[in-house]
């Protein structure tokens, strides 16, 4: 069990036990993570394609370095395409976040679903060029050679993979079909211009998931990023189930299978939960009600009777798509909802 016991300016206190010993360990701020190694590498990214016909045996493209999408044989154009790409100091192949999203939408329905596999260069935001770069010539290499439609696509990214999915949109002109920002990365990208981080100009639709929205001390983004940004629990405050749940769904055999970071991050890897949680049709849904701030959510006092339904409710996740048609009332304003302990999340 892992116990926040506080923090002093950007020091940050955990406690972990684990097999009955404990540790304490300080993290000196969340720029210390992101900031690792300030200095862009050249590396390859590994696109890993599953489709209903291979839901578990991937096709491989790796990029830049072989280049080649003719691996890709069931690559088909007339699905849409789902790429999620993960954040800082993830690793798809130990991660069961990456997994979870690949079945789920295997599952609810028959798409492209491309796991990013950016891990050769985790460690750095620095780094999240190179793998817009790398992700802007897979889908141009598919365009040409496979016939892949802009507005077919779909890019789901977590945390610094939520700016590479932006950064990915304003290289296609915002043509992209959607883009869909889990805990968009905050330290860094907090008041940067919009040419830098995920903005609603990157895809035609952009939704975004707040859940450590903190000023200063949150992984994520203190910001809104798309034409919709919801904000469960507040956003920032301790998404239900933090430090606890978090550790026994990581910790299986004693192994901790998608390392330390997520499980010091709960808040910031919850937006990844609700994600996947919100695929699957049967289970109840987020539904996220338009209002100026957390409280008044909870006291009842959002202005609801003043808005068109459609503009005043909204579903977060992947039918967030619902609210596309009203953009232009959803832009700027925040979606709150309360959340349960654990999977499904949502009250309906
Ligand atoms: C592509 O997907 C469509 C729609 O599901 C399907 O009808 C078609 O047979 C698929 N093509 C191939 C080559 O699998
Ligand atoms: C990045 O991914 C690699 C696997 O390629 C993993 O071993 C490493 O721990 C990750 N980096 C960080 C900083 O967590």
């Amino acid at each position: 069990m892992i116990f926040f016991t506080g923090f002093i300016g950007t020091v940050y206190f955990y406690r972990i036990a684990l097999n009955g010993i404990v540790t304490v360990f300080a993290i000196l701020g969340t720029e210390a993570f992101l900031f690792w190694s300030p200095r862009a590498q050249q590396f390859n990214t590994k696109f890993n394609l599953y489709t209903r016909r291979n839901p578990a045996a991937e096709q491989t493209s790796v990029q830049p370095s072989d280049g080649s999408t003719g691996d890709l044989t069931n690559f088909n154009n007339t699905l849409i395409t789902k790429l999620y790409v993960h954040g800082y100091g993830v690793a798809p192949a130990n991660s069961l976040s990456s997994d979870s999203m690949k079945n789920e939408w295997l599952n609810a329905g028959d798409y492209n679903v491309f796991i990013v596999d950016w891990s050769e260069g985790n460690h750095t935001k620095a780094n999240i060029p190179t793998v817009a770069q790398a992700i802007t010539k897979l889908i141009t290499e598919l365009q040409s050679k496979s016939g892949l439609d802009l507005d077919k696509v779909h890019i789901v990214g977590h945390s610094l993979g939520a700016h590479i999915a932006g950064l990915t949109g304003k290289a296609f002109n915002g043509r992209i079909g959607r883009i869909s920002g889990l805990d968009p990365a905050g330290p860094g990208f907090n008041g940067k211009p919009t040419s830098d981080k995920l903005s609603p100009s990157d895809a035609q639709f952009v939704d975004a998931i707040h859940t450590d929205a903190v000023p200063l001390i949150g992984l994520g983004i203190n910001e809104n990023s798309g034409h919709i940004d919801f904000y469960p629990n507040g956003g920032n405050l301790h998404q239900p189930g933090c430090f606890i749940n978090r550790v026994t769904e990581v910790v299986d055999n004693g192994r901790i299978k998608e390392g330390l970071f997520t499980a010091v991050a709960c808040n910031h890897f919850r937006s990844v939960d609700l994600f996947v949680a919100s695929i699957n049709p049967n289970n109840p849904k987020g539904v996220a009600t338009q209002c100026s701030n957390f409280v008044s959510y909870l006291a009842g006092g959002c202005n609801v009777d003043a808005m068109d339904n459609n503009v005043a409710h909204a579903i977060l996740g992947e039918q967030a798509l619902l609210s596309k048609p009203y953009e232009k009332s959803t832009i700027g304003h925040k979606y709150y909802l309360t959340t349960t302990l654990s999977y499904p999340f949502f009250r309906g």
